[in-house]
């Protein structure tokens, strides 16, 4: 069974007063323990489906579908119930902890509020995150315990917003870009800590990023969203080895400039879409090498091919044929 099930969830959100909609029937399961990469470009909506889950999703959105916890429906949560799953069974990591804590409370303050909220008394609460600290690399965790958010680096923030998640020892961590903020050695620093303390306590997670590339080193299967829609559900292992859909081929393509590394080369020419833009076709035929007359006017299904899911009428043809797109050279050599 899976620990959360995202089932046909679409969502619209208010626009000038008109509802636009940001996600198209998106359908994803976790398994317990599971890491699941969400990726995509900007405006893809992946913020939107994390969001979702906890039900933070702007004011006004209207949601469609279902998301169940454990085989509760999240959506169909009354107040308690919905507190309750926040506070004790999912965390959510977000990439500006800046603006998820409070400025004017101390570090501790903010760590210990989340279990005393919970009944735990604050001696034990306090043991409890000073070694949260220590375990995601916080040294001198006692003085900076004291300290103010604006005391403390970007990087150092963010373990803090680790520690806080998985004080409340969750199940599923919901963590959305987390390291997109910090400088790079931070950024894997704080990467593999994240990683390290999710495995050893089975947590399942989904993992918002833009960075295939990241979400591939720590995540068992890769969710490709793309204006609003699921397109490709992959196990990490066959990601590169058997490629199945052209955008994921050119998200592999995308590699950090050697030069610059923060700089992604363009290898997908055009501009993506917004959910509400796209037509009656497959929403990446504008800029799909391979689009042909059917992929304009038929949307093609999430279906089910081998190891995973894939979106794309000519996915078996073209199977073997897309290793050339991700790796340049690779046909030639
Ligand atoms: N408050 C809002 N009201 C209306 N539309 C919104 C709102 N927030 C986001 N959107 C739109 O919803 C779509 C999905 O946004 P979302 O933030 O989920 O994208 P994302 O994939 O997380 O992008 P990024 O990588 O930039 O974080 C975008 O088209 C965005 O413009
Ligand atoms: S359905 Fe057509 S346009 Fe869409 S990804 Fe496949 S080949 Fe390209
Ligand atoms: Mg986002």
């Amino acid at each position: 069974m899976s620990v959360l099930e995202i089932d046909h969830l679409a969502v619209d959100l208010p626009v000038e007063g008109v509802l636009r909609r940001v996600l198209h029937d998106v359908t994803l399961p976790i398994a317990p323990g599971e890491a699941v990469g969400l990726v995509g470009e900007s405006g893809a909506g992946k913020s939107m489906v994390s969001r979702a889950v906890i039900r933070l999703l702007p004011e006004g959105a209207a949601v469609h579908g279902d998301i169940r916890y454990a085989g509760d429906s999240v959506l169909a949560m009354g107040r308690p119930a919905l507190r309750h799953f926040r506070t004790h069974d999912v965390a959510m990591i977000f990439q500006d902890p800046r603006a998820h804590i409070n400025p004017v409370r101390t570090v501790g303050d903010f760590l210990v509020e989340a279990l005393v909220e919970r009944g735990e008394r604050r001696e034990s609460a306090t043991t409890t995150v000073t070694a949260l600290l220590a375990s995601v690399g916080v040294s001198d965790p006692e003085r900076r315990f004291r300290q103010f958010p604006h005391e403390l680096s970007g990087g150092l923030l963010q373990r803090v917003m680790i520690a806080a998640a998985l004080a409340v020892s969750p199940t599923l961590l919901l963590a959305d870009e987390p390291t997109t903020a910090l400088d790079v050695t931070t950024q894997s620093d704080v990467m593999v800590i994240l990683d390290a303390r999710r495995r050893e306590r089975g947590l399942a997670m989904l993992f918002v990023t833009h960075d295939l590339e990241l979400a591939a080193a720590v995540c068992d299967r890769i969710a490709v969203l793309y204006a609003g829609l699921l397109i490709e559900d992959v196990p990490t292992g066959d990601l590169r080895r058997d490629l199945r859909h052209p955008y994921t081929a050119g998200l592999l393509a995308s590699r950090p400039d050697p030069v610059s590394p923060r700089r992604r080369l363009a290898a997908i020419p055009g501009r993506p879409l917004s959910a509400f833009e796209i037509g009656p076709g497959c929403p990446f035929a504008p800029r799909c090498p391979f689009a042909v007359a059917r992929c304009l006017s038929e949307r093609p299904e999430l279906r089910d091919l081998d190891t995973g899911r894939v979106a794309c009428h000519r996915a078996e043809e073209l199977r073997g044929q897309l290793l050339s797109i991700a790796t340049p050279g690779a046909a030639s050599a």
